[in-house]
């Protein structure tokens, strides 16, 4: 059985780039993983076939679209498929995982460039967020491109003996992860963006941020987390049981 990728990217023309030499371009030669890089453009919808917006609550850079990036992932997903959205924000890629992820059927890879994705993304398809380590790359084709040969190179006959895997060796920054990015619209799949980031009050927005980045940071990566930022979540916790997480009410409309 053979490994199926899709990797969902605007710049489909990078693939398969590094992946197409070597071990990797021998196993997608031979079939025994094939590779497809499908073009978010292709799905968007607005007259100028647009993927990116400007970020809600204001900063710097572009946020991508979630329209053009759900319709390409629902176009493309079956049941078996696993999602992986690449983020710096996400779980830390390892060795472990990939060689979870080789026993897969179908890897839907989704690239985020600029300032990265509409949070919606993740939450309207279930995506898993993945990091290739805590720094910041230009876009997430790059990182795709390492997972892949991560996973591939595990391939049952992908290796010959010379080159066998078992005996390979494999095995933090300071910092809080980032908050939730949002742009338009303001209802996706009845997600709604949270009501302090239309506000145009950046006090209250900057607020926000800083709480949600905390939380999810508490959440997902808590040893990153210093004692002053772990005392200024207890002092929020006092002074406020509003989560920084969104409340996404169900709503119509994409
Ligand atoms: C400039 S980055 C956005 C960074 C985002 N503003 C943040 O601070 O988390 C653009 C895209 O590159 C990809 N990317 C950047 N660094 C990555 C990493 N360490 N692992 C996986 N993907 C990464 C992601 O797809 C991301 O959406």
């Amino acid at each position: 059985m053979s490994l199926e990728v899709d990797v969902l990217t605007i710049f489909p023309h990078m693939f398969p780039g590094a992946l197409g030499d070597s071990i990797t371009g021998r196993a997608l030669a031979t079939g025994l993983a094939r590779l497809r890089a499908v073009d978010i453009r292709d799905f968007a919808t607005d007259r100028h076939r647009s993927t990116d917006d400007y970020p809600y609550g204001g900063g710097p850079g572009m946020v991508m679209r979630p329209q053009p990036l759900v319709a390409a992932v629902e176009s493309i997903r079956r049941p078996s498929s696993r999602l992986l959205q690449l983020s710096p924000s996400g779980r830390r890629f390892d060795q472990r995982l990939a060689h979870e992820l080789s026993t897969e059927e179908h890897l839907v890879l989704i690239c985020g460039r600029y300032e990265g994705v509409d949070e919606r993304v993740r939450l309207a398809t279930g995506a898993e967020e993945l990091s290739i380590g805590d720094f910041v790359l230009t876009g997430g084709e790059i990182a795709a491109m390492v997972v892949i040969d991560a996973v591939i190179r595990l391939l049952p006959g992908a290796l010959s003996s010379s080159e066998a895997w078992r005996d390979e060796s494999h095995s933090s920054i300071e910092g809080l992860l980032e908050y939730p990015q949002y742009t338009r619209p303001v209802e996706f799949r009845g997600l709604r963006v949270p009501d302090v980031l239309l506000s145009g009050h950046h006090g209250q927005v900057a607020a926000w941020r800083r709480r949600a980045a905390l939380e999810r940071t508490r959440e997902r990566r808590p040893e990153l987390l210093s004692a002053e930022h772990r005392a200024e979540l207890e002092r929020l916790a006092r002074s406020s049981a509003e989560p920084g997480e969104p409340d996404h009410g169900r709503a119509s409309g994409d």
